[in-house]
């Protein structure tokens, strides 16, 4: 698996192993345990790699997934996003391994979501239009692939950068923080979006797939139902205008993916922001042996 250190391929890497596959790991600046460091833009050694290796699954959640550094770095991203992938699906190709590409609801504008698989794509910014030009790319280099669209995904992450944990240090050090109303997504939980992708595999399924959580809300409503279940005080978080933010890159605002054609593979596999949430604190306290997060009373 290409990208094994972030938040998805930490996750993936412990769903394949948990349902009996190997996996192998690279990382890029975050090592991890039994990790083979890898550039994705290198084409030379993700080819090498792969030839020794001879998997039967590609699965490449590696990214430049921050959309204002996207914005801000197009080339980067360019390369990260785009020829690393493509060059990853045909060595996946030539070794007769299907290759797994993650995807985004930002190949959206968020004009008119929640968006099923065969709406029209209309990406607002670099991200958008690299996850895009990846999609388009995989059917002319892969055989076998599968493109996963996910968003705001959450849950379990070594490197705690999800937005859970950013809603978890602000109203943990008592400081106020402004979370947008007119952002509405489909909030999806780490371990479920892992469980489906090898599921999906299993089962032999090809094409592009919504694997998110079955319920739309938007970020404010969801940083309530954070603070709210680790029993914080919300009313540090302020609702406020995504246009008030200053964010470099624009944001689909009526989003949200539907699931439904993943529901007829796997009926109840993905978690509402509310399960989610209160598996991801379950979690935490057994990973701590302690409650997660000043001001909880249990
Ligand atoms: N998180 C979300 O809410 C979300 C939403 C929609 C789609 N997605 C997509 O899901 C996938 C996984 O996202 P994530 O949240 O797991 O992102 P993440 O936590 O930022 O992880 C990104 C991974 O890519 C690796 N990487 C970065 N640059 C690389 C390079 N040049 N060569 C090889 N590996 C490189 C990182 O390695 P190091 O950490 O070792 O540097 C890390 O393992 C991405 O494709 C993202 O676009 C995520």
């Amino acid at each position: 698996m290409l990208g094994g250190s972030g938040q998805v391929g930490v996750g993936l890497a412990s769903s394949l192993r948990a349902a009996g596959h190997e996996a192998v790991v690279t990382y890029y600046r975050t090592p991890v345990p039994g990790g083979v460091p890898l550039d994705i833009t290198d084409g030379r050694a993700v080819g090498e790699l792969t030839r020794a290796l001879r998997p039967d699954w590609v699965l490449c959640p590696a990214a430049l997934a921050s959309v204002d550094h996207c914005e801000r770095d197009p080339d980067l991203a360019w390369r990260v996003n785009v020829v690393g992938p493509l060059a990853a699906a045909a060595a996946a190709n030539d070794q007769k391994a299907s290759f797994v590409y993650y995807s985004s609801e930002y190949v959206f504008d968020g004009s008119e979501g929640p968006y099923g698989e065969g709406d029209p794509p209309n990406p607002l910014g670099v991200y958008g239009r690299t996850k895009l030009a990846a999609e388009r790319g995989i059917p002319e280099r892969a055989e076998s692939y599968l493109v996963l669209r996910t968003t705001v995904v959450y849950g379990p992450d070594p490197q705690e950068k999800n937005f859970v944990f950013q809603v978890l240090r602000a109203l943990r050090a008592g400081r106020r923080m402004r979370v947008p109303l007119d952002q509405v997504s489909s909030p999806t939980y780490g371990p479920d979006l892992a469980r489906a992708s090898v599921r999906l595999l299993e089962l032999g399924c090809r094409g592009t797939y919504h694997v998110a959580g079955p319920e739309v809300c938007d970020r404010y409503t969801f940083a309530r139902l954070i603070g709210e279940t680790f029993r914080l005080d919300v009313s540090l978080l302020e609702a406020v205008p995504t246009a008030t933010l200053g964010q470099t890159a624009r944001r689909p605002l009526q989003g949200g993916l539907k699931t439904e054609k993943l529901e007829a593979f796997l009926p109840g596999l993905m978690r509402t922001p509310s399960q989610g949430v209160a598996a991801l604190k379950q979690g935490l306290r057994l990973e701590t042996g302690r409650t997660a997060g000043k001001g909880e009373d249990e």
